[in-house]
């Protein structure tokens, strides 16, 4: 029995939106604190709907299929129903990811979350404090 389905190897093989968006209007980033990996994920947001999003993931492979399939999942949705969007609904999508792997979806479901908070917080008028702000992102000042 293969341990990866064919959803899986095709993501990981061949990941949809991968990149940087610049001048993103979200950007979130998370980590798992075990195994090291990290994923990130930048959001162009129009009227409260994600016109486009890009990920850079430097992890295993399911965290990149993960990261992929989450990506095209919420592209052109509203915000209120990207936000709802679980780990394991990126799972099932997948058809299936083993249980040891399942941890690897969750990172695309903080992400996005994250970035989603990275907006709101933006559109509050505040800092980022997860951002961090590397060579000089005030440059427009
Ligand atoms: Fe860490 Fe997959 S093993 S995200």
């Amino acid at each position: 029995m293969a341990l990866y389905s064919e959803k899986v190897m095709d993501h990981f093989r061949n990941p949809r939106n991968v990149g940087v968006i610049e001048n993103a209007d979200g950007v979130g980033e998370v980590g798992n604190a075990k195994c090291g990996d990290i994923m990130k994920m930048y959001l162009k947001i129009d009227d409260e709907t994600i016109t486009d999003v890009k990920f850079e993931t430097f992890g295993c492979g399911s965290a990149i299929a993960s990261s992929s399939m989450a990506t095209e999942m919420i592209k052109g949705k509203p915000l209120a129903e990207a936000m709802q969007l679980t780990n394991q609904a990126v799972a099932e999508a997948l058809d299936g990811l083993p249980d040891y792997k399942m941890h690897c979806s969750v990172l695309a479901e903080e992400a996005i979350k994250s970035a989603i908070e990275d907006y709101e917080r933006k559109k509050r008028g505040e800092s980022s404090p997860q951002v961090k702000k590397e060579n000089g992102e005030d440059e427009d000042s």
